[in-house]
């Protein structure tokens, strides 16, 4: 069995025989006139097929002799020519392992009929795509028979909570293609940082970035690149890109390479002259300790939100002696005055999606604890904007983010992207080889 079929299976066994699963796939988007964005599948449709293809649908029905079952574009010589081959009905069921399959342009009139005797339906359409049709659909039964037939009245449910609660804990497979992923980084992250020079622009860093993820065959980021010198570090999104690089500054760099649809998701910042001035020296080592004092508590039991805690206690304990905070431990946390200059919480799930599905809270509303095979990130920050006048000058301008990639493992972590310099001493010798 491959690996999207032990999923199906799995699958099949948590669910009962009034349940029929639903999963719509992404459609390809236009970016200007016809020129379409490159395509990337829907990743619960992934997950569960491993079928890449626009415009596709999948119908699962646990406990069937037929259970699986695919719309998909038919095959079309001339789109075929002008746009890459297709699958087609055939190439599903060979290829993909599908029961049965249909053109998708026959998706309105065959699929209610899949439903069958199934009371309960599953649906997940993130890009609403058939959110005009599903209630006719679940209703489809009832209304077109005759008076004195039995009739079907069917609940419609989300599939998201059950599908999403499964990707949090990543299988083998996953845990292997995020390694890459992140092992595909590391490389990249360490030949920017060490070509990176006063007078380049941000946009060739990013543009090298791509360059080295590539021959690990990584086609894409998983976001855009943030690429960030100075003071745009403290644009938490910054994607423009296209600054100078000037010397004495720092540069935030937050990039992550994509591998079969995993994500990696790492930040460093240091010098663009490649030596720290003081206040970036103890700036940079107030947001490693916080990282560090994190990544040495995580291990399985452990509240998700124990992370933030130590992350945000170490910073205003930081802030606090250096003046930055002018205000006791105890008034920083309960006023959360420390929000001004860490501004973001600290971490979230990394998988298919770079900010990845599943819940942070248990059903009782608490905090998650953590398990053996999450990924997560860990990425602290603290930002001190220029026109924050009551901090001392040396300080303002300065954004610094270090972000790794962290898997839970029996007992303990893994931080999966230490092998990008992280400490002062490791990157001023990495930058001056
Ligand atoms: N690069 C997006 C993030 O760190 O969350
Ligand atoms: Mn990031
Ligand atoms: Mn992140």
């Amino acid at each position: 069995m491959n690996i999207f079929q032990q999923r199906r299976e799995r699958l099949y066994q948590d669910f009962d025989q009034q349940s029929v699963i639903i999963i719509v796939g992404n459609t390809q988007k236009v970016r200007s006139k016809n020129i379409k964005y490159h395509f990337r599948p829907d990743n619960d449709l992934f997950y569960y097929t491993g079928f890449e293809e626009p415009n596709a649908v999948a119908v699962l029905r646990p406990h069937h002799k037929e259970p699986f079952a695919m719309f998909v574009r038919g095959k079309d010589v001339a789109a075929e020519v002008s746009f890459g081959e297709r699958a087609g009905e055939l190439g599903v069921q060979e290829k993909f392992g599908a029961d049965i399959a249909y053109d998708i342009e026959k998706v309105y009139t065959v699929l209610p009929h899949l439903l069958e005797e199934r009371t309960k339906v599953y649906y997940l359409d993130e890009q609403e795509e058939y959110a005009n049709n599903i209630l006719s659909w679940i209703a489809h039964q009832r209304r077109n028979t005759g008076f004195d037939v039995i009739k079907h009245y069917r609940q419609l449910l989300p599939f998201q909570p059950y599908i999403h609660n499964q990707r949090v804990i990543k299988d083998e497979v996953e845990i292997s293609r995020i390694r890459h992923a992140v092992e595909a980084s590391v490389h990249a992250h360490k030949q920017v940082m060490k070509k990176c020079r006063p007078g380049m622009n941000e946009g060739q860093l990013a543009a090298l970035f791509d360059f080295e993820i590539a021959s690990f065959g990584c086609k894409e980021v998983s976001y855009p690149s943030i690429v960030a010198g100075g003071r745009n570090g403290c644009c938490l999104h910054y994607e423009n890109n296209n600054c100078e690089l000037n010397n004495g500054e720092m540069l935030l760099i937050d990039a992550g390479a994509e591998y079969q649809y995993y994500c990696a998701d790492i930040t460093r910042t240091y010098p663009i002259n490649g030596k720290f001035s003081d206040a970036q020296k103890t700036i940079y080592q107030l947001v490693l300790l916080a990282l560090d004092s994190a990544i040495s508590n995580i291990k399985p039991g452990v509240s998700w939100n124990g992370i933030y805690q130590t992350c945000v206690e170490v910073m205003t304990k930081g802030l606090i002696e250096l003046g930055i905070l002018k205000c006791s431990f105890e008034q920083a946390i309960a006023s959360e005055a420390y929000r001004k200059f860490t501004v973001h919480k600290t971490g979230h799930w990394l998988g298919m999606d770079v900010h990845d599905v599943g819940a942070y809270h248990d059903a009782k509303g608490e905090w998650r604890l953590l398990q053996e095979n999450m990924v997560f990130t860990v990425e602290p920050g603290i930002y001190i904007p220029e026109d924050c006048l009551d901090v001392e000058e040396k300080w303002r301008g300065i954004a610094v983010r270090i972000e790794d990639d962290i898997l839970v493992t029996a007992d303990g972590c893994e931080n999966l992207s230490s092998g990008v310099p992280r400490t002062v001493e490791e990157i001023e010798a990495w930058m001056a080889d």
